[in-house]
């Protein structure tokens, strides 16, 4: 019987291995190849009638519409996916891929998939999170998977491996990739099963990683940010990070039709929340450091860790001090400085809020210092936010 592992290279062979075996035999021997249209591996097309709004798969004669579509063996589809990457290149550059499913790495995009029948996808029972890589280490990595932890036990996801062993899967996807600055994402799933809404069918939760080579540098322009008109999630949701994010891309689309960045959540309460992928922060008048308390919202790793170090700032008397509150919409918009933060963007300051504009309109001095202290901790910061990636 053919193995996975046979093809893989060494530094991988000792891999979490799942149903590899599995995989690999469906791809080796594709059944009932008689239905296949003769040379139809690119002939599909796309017909629209007046009167309808749906796409239909058709071929030369639509009458017959069930023939046109050709039935592919896994070889065949995976030729297929190949080349709708290569028609389909976009900026980001995908460089390796882990899958506990795999029981291994893939660098090529391709091979880059997960199961239909993953609970996360048509359930949406899953979590991820991320993890900057900058000059070959991963910035706050520990810190990102005490979170996916905290998420998969408050989706109840058995976690697939240990902690320990998830950590050492990321690095070493990492280091497959050979990429030096980009980002890590990573997901936990309940994994595929069946079709149902039970996931009592899904006996095998998995974990997928992947690596985007990004060189661009951060951006420290001043931005502006509208009030969310889609309704927050739940506290029992949004302190999740599951790969729930119907409000939050909707959120984003409402921000940019609006030509905002983002678009702010108010809690149930009316209190400033968060942003759909980044947390809030503001300097008020009194020269405090004020930030949402983190009970309803996503705990951001890297609006903690600007906190930590906002304390310089204290020390130095350029804050007076730094409070996790209650902000009132009123608060934020008359503060000096507002800002966003998050793993994605750092800190961004924010220059305009609906139409009030914030403090002077122009980015603010301690949002151009926390960037930069963050800056500074990602290049040269201590151990425990950065992790050496063994390439
Ligand atoms: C809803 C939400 N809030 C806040 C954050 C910021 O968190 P972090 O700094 O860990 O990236 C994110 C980031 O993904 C998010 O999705």
């Amino acid at each position: 019987m053919a193995s996975l592992s046979a093809t893989y290279p060494k530094y991988i062979s000792n891999f979490p291995a799942r149903n590899a075996d599995q995989l690999f035999d469906s791809c080796l021997f594709p059944r009932n190849q008689s239905l296949m249209k003769k040379g139809s591996l690119g002939d599909l097309r796309i017909v629209r009638s007046s009167n309808q709004t749906e796409p239909m798969i058709g071929g030369a004669d639509s009458t017959d519409k069930q023939s046109d579509i050709p039935l592919l063996s896994c070889l065949q589809a995976i030729e297929r996916l190949k080349q709708n990457r290569e028609n389909n290149r976009g900026k980001q550059q995908f460089l390796a891929m882990y899958s506990s499913i795999f029981g291994g790495i893939v660098t090529d995009e391709a091979a880059m998939v997960i199961p239909m029948d993953d609970h996360m996808v048509h359930r949406g029972h899953g979590v991820f999170d991320t993890a900057a890589i900058i000059n070959g280490h991963l910035y706050e990595l520990d810190q990102h998977v005490d979170r996916i932890v905290r998420s998969a036990t408050m989706a109840r996801i058995v976690l697939p491996f240990d902690r320990e062993t998830i950590r050492r899967v990321l690095i070493q996807t990492v280091s497959a990739s050979k990429c030096m600055n980009g980002s890590l994402r990573y997901w936990i799933s309940v994994g595929p099963g069946d079709f149902q809404l039970s996931p009592s069918g899904c006996h095998q939760p998995a974990l997928y990683a992947i690596v985007i080579e990004d060189k661009s540098l951060f951006d420290s322009s001043g931005v502006k940010v509208v009030t969310s008109s889609i309704p927050i999630k739940p506290p029992q949701f949004a302190t999740v990070k599951s790969v729930n994010y119907l409000p939050n891309v909707l959120s984003k689309m409402e921000a940019e039709e609006q030509g905002a960045f983002a678009a702010i959540w108010l809690d149930n309460d009316g209190f400033v929340a968060e942003g759909p992928n980044m947390n809030v922060a503001f300097v008020t008048k009194e020269k405090e450091l004020l930030m949402p308390e983190f009970d309803k919202i996503l705990s951001g790793c890297t609006a903690k860790r600007v906190l930590t170090l906002a304390e310089g700032l204290v020390r130095e008397g350029k804050l007076r001090r730094i409070r996790v509150d209650n902000v009132s919409v009123d608060e934020g918009r008359s503060a000096d400085e507002m800002m966003l933060i998050g793993s994605g963007i750092l800190v961004r300051p924010v220059i305009q809020w609906d139409e009030q504009v914030i403090g002077d309109g122009k980015e603010g001095p301690i949002s151009k210092t926390l960037l930069n202290f963050i800056l500074e901790d990602m290049k040269s910061g201590p151990s425990s936010v950065r992790v050496p990636v063994p390439y």
